[in-house]
């Protein structure tokens, strides 16, 4: 009988890749410096490692100037730093076509949804035209797409909202209804890559599909950049748009990756001043520091510590687990459980769960984690998890869910 034979596909990962995580979690300072605390909210953001806090002390000890301005070395080099960034980034999504696409820095994938919103799309909508919003994801990816609506309106350009269909059962979108609802006039198409509160990969390469060749489909990849590959060649959407700090970077930072092909060019309006040349710095060690690990492990490392959280937490009585409850094993060909795994306690409210949580050393996610409205009506404890965690912190955290009831 071979080993695998005899142990779940999330036992083999957590046993394959256990040395080689366990030399990067040495890499994060914070970690290793409080071993009695579990961080379980790396979906709200991720911890950094040494490589990258290095590279914002290298920048700004030999070369903190402005970018786009000076002619000096410094200047120079921060100019560089930055036209480099967008090429690290166009690198780490596995661009095929760099020299068409474009990179736009913002402050994180907020900004840089309502930026197309507010920039991008009332160039490229006519009146009639659709655009099918994705009401039960992130806020940040439902709100700016409805004000660009008001905002057309008030123009007398009149834009359908098409809710996107979710199938009931495990979160992920409904591909056949969607394609069912798509018609000529259906020109945007916003989708999450993997949800922020269900963790399911929401299968988005089936969206092109359902959608037709002519729509433009804009990806929020807050929970997949940093976390698993992700790669515009084999997605064909349009935009991709991240935040840096949930991939390791610093806060503020993020981008907008546009390809370039569908409607009018993307180019942000408005006079940009200063870009955040350090976030830029930060961004760029990350970028090279998760392609280094290997994004493919780290989804693995994450899906195998999910997978362990999910399977046992549906066998104890208290809880709810939200989303996919029947397609979250490893191996599953329907719908993969991220690194992300969302819960109630039947009884025992989810603020006064994360508390009580917090004194036994995890740090989760309790509120209603700004869902949508079509999304869950109450709040619910989240944990959310990267290579920095183990199978340990796993299991503690299950024997103080057990012990609660
Ligand atoms: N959008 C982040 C989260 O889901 C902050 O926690």
């Amino acid at each position: 009988m071979t080993a695998s034979g005899t142990r779940t596909p999330d036992r083999v990962a957590l046993d394959e890749l256990g040395e080689w995580q366990r030399a990067l979690r040495a890499q994060f300072p914070i970690i290793t410096g409080h071993p009695g605390l579990a961080y379980l909210d790396s979906a709200a953001t991720a911890q950094k490692p040494r490589a990258v806090l290095d590279a914002v002390h290298d920048y700004l000890t030999t070369s903190n100037a402005n970018a786009g301005r000076g002619t000096y070395p410094w200047a120079n080099r921060t100019t560089d730093l930055v036209a480099r960034g967008r090429d690290r980034i166009k690198r780490f999504l596995d661009d095929p076509a760099p020299e068409r696409s474009a990179v736009h820095f913002t402050s994180g994938t907020t900004e840089g949804l309502r930026t197309l919103a507010r920039d991008w799309l009332p160039r490229f909508l006519a009146d009639g035209d659709e655009i099918v919003v994705p009401v039960a994801d992130h806020r940040a990816n439902i709100e700016p797409w409805l004000e660009a609506r008001r905002l057309l309106a008030a123009q007398g350009v009149h834009v359908g909202v098409r809710p996107m269909p979710y199938q009931r059962d495990s979160g992920d979108y409904d591909h056949t209804a969607l394609a069912e609802l798509a018609g000529p006039r259906t020109r945007f198409v916003a989708v999450t890559h993997v949800h922020h509160v269900y963790g399911g990969d929401m299968n988005v390469h089936r969206i092109r599909r359902a959608v037709g060749d002519d729509a433009v489909i804009c990806l929020d990849a807050a929970q997949s950049v940093g976390h698993l590959p992700v790669s515009v060649a084999g997605l064909d959407v349009d935009f991709v748009v991240f935040s840096g700090h949930k991939a390791m970077a610093l806060p503020g930072t993020g981008a907008v990756w546009a390809r370039q092909v569908r409607g009018p060019e993307f180019v942000p309006g408005g006079w940009s001043g200063t870009p955040n040349t350090v976030g830029v710095a930060s961004l760029t060690a990350a970028l090279d520091w998760l392609d280094a690990a290997g994004t493919d492990r780290i989804e693995r490392w994450t899906a195998a510590l999910a997978a362990r959280l999910t399977d046992r937490l549906r066998h104890l009585d208290g809880y709810e687990i939200l989303g996919c409850r029947t397609s979250l094993a490893a191996d599953s060909p329907v719908q993969q459980r991220r690194g992300i795994v969302t819960f109630r306690h039947r009884e025992i409210s989810s603020g006064d769960l994360g508390f009580l949580l917090y004194s036994h050393g995890f740090m989760v996610r309790s509120d209603s984690h700004c869902q949508g409205s079509a999304g869950e009506q109450t709040d619910s404890v989240r944990v959310s998890l990267h290579v920095y965690n183990t199978a340990d912190e796993i299991d503690r955290l299950l024997t103080v869910l057990a012990s609660v009831g």
